[in-house]
């Protein structure tokens, strides 16, 4: 029983410092990214799936993160976004 307990203990620790090194590249847009996009799930949602999508996919993406999910960002931040995620996360 101690021993499963030190398992989990160690592996909950890991998990938490893998979230930590999620670092996004530099660029307008990088700090409304992290403050309006890891809200609700980590960054790694953005790094895992920048090799499938491209803008048009990213603008459907951040549509259905506010249409669908309730993200609440406005028109000139979901811009700035999209124009981000377009430039440095893409296919
Ligand atoms: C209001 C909560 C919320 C916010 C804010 C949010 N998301 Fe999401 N996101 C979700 C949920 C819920 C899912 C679906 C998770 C699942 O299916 O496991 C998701 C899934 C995703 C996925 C996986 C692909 C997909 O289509 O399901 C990506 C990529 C993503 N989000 C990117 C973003 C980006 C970029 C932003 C910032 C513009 C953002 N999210 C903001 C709730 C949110």
């Amino acid at each position: 029983m101690r021993t499963l307990f030190l398992l989990l203990s160690v592996f909950a620790t890991a998990t938490a410092a893998g979230e930590n090194q999620i670092v996004l590249k530099d660029g307008q847009g990088k700090n409304l990214v992290i403050s309006q996009c890891a809200m609700c799930h980590s960054l790694d949602y953005i790094t895992m799936h920048a090799k499938i999508l491209d803008r048009a996919g990213w603008e459907k993406t951040v549509g259905k993160m506010i249409n669908v999910m309730g993200a609440p960002i406005g028109d000139a931040d979901k811009k700035v976004i999209i124009d981000y995620l377009a430039r440095n996360y893409r296919k």
